[in-house]
């Protein structure tokens, strides 16, 4: 048996406010403990959005009543919210800024709209771009003239992830996140509607440059991004994958053929994203994991309510058997047993001790 930190998934789409027949605080929350993650990051593009203290609310009274497991909730960019969403950075788990095109309705296009965000959201607090390709050399460009640290979501290219390598070598403060599903599919291999994604699958070229790089990647994250069967298989299905549950026996298969270390899964999944995201220890927090289980993936057996996975049938090795938060047993032998909203909102519900200097004396 091997005990592990618990993880953490700093890319997730809850859907709630909003798309619930998808996904909700509760079923997503189960999904991340029986996926050994026991904090999540929750991403803005809900319907309506999180870009406001009114739908950060609604985000949260809906977490707070539901949530099973750890959890922060991004605010989303808009083109008119700079000093509304600045205001509400010690409630989010940051900002999320949509520079390219994907599901939901925050986007900004114009570089212009970038400009007061990099100029008042607090330097302290993160801030993740979705930023492809020459959007990205962009992005990192900002974060060089407005001297603040930038975190770039779901690299999937070869000329992406040795631009944020470049850009590390010279000091500039971007780190990376990268997704199973970059790690492990390609454009070619993967069904029609299913393969919807954004970023897009890429070639085998772009995929051997990530394992390549993995000393650039700092985070390995899902954007765990539900959308039922019946969507996906319709008419422009919309872009995503589910991947809480599948993430960790995917590096452990990884692991168990020499292709990573456990060590570096920790790194990547709890060390790395910890630091980026200022996010506290959790006391009495472990997973167990049994390393020479073997089985297939079965969308019929998870607990996320989208009903489907892209890894349907890949045999993996290693499984997590338990996974105890804050000193209680939160998941046993494929049950869940956290109670709805027994999980803490990491910026809220912990203990602020660098707000509180006189308890520090
Ligand atoms: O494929 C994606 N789906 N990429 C994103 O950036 C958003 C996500 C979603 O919310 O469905
Ligand atoms: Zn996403």
């Amino acid at each position: 048996m091997l005990k592990l930190p618990a993880l953490v998934d700093v890319h997730v789409h809850v859907r709630e406010p909003g798309q619930t027949h998808k996904e909700d605080w509760d079923s997503v929350t189960q999904a991340a403990l029986a996926g050994g993650i026991a904090t999540i990051l929750a991403m803005p593009n809900t319907q309506p959005p999180v870009f406001d203290g009114a739908t950060l609310d609604l985000a949260l009274n809906a977490a707070k009543e539901k949530a099973r497991c750890d959890y922060a909730q991004f605010v989303g960019a808009g083109p008119t919210n700079a000093s509304v969403v600045a205001a509400l950075a010690p409630k989010a788990a940051g900002l999320k800024m949509y520079l390219d095109s994907t599901f939901g309705e925050l986007r900004l296009d114009d570089m212009t709209l970038w400009t007061p965000h990099f100029q008042q959201f607090p330097k302290s607090a993160p801030m993740v771009m979705h930023a492809e390709s020459r959007t990205l050399a962009a992005a990192i460009l900002f974060s060089a003239m407005y001297d603040r640290p930038i975190h770039i979501a779901h690299v999937s290219l070869r000329e992406e992830i040795l631009l944020v390598k470049a850009a590390k070598e010279r000091g500039l403060k971007v780190t990376c996140e990268v997704c199973p599903h970059h790690l492990f599919l390609t454009k070619s291999e993967t069904p029609s509607g299913f393969a919807e994604v954004r970023p897009r699958l890429a070639t085998q070229a772009d995929v051997d440059s990530l394992w390549a790089n993995l000393d650039v990647i700092d985070c390995f994250a899902t954007d765990h991004a539900p959308h039922t069967r019946a969507e996906k298989e319709a008419q422009n299905p919309p872009p995503g994958f589910p991947g809480l549950e599948t993430i960790l026996p995917l590096l452990l298969t990884a692991a168990s053929e020499g292709r990573i270390t456990i060590e570096q899964i920790v790194e990547k999944m709890r060390v790395n994203p910890q630091r980026i995201f200022n996010l506290p220890e959790q006391p009495k927090t472990w997973i167990e994991i049994d390393e020479n289980v073997q089985y297939e993936i079965r969308a019929a057996e998870s607990f996320t309510r989208c009903g489907w996975t892209p890894f349907e049938g890949w045999r993996v090795k290693g499984k997590v058997r338990k996974v105890v938060l804050r000193g209680k047993t939160a998941f046993e032998d494929g049950q869940i047993l956290a109670q709805a909203g027994s999980g803490r909102n990491v910026r809220l519900d912990y203990p602020q001790l660098e707000a509180s200097p006189h308890i520090l004396g």
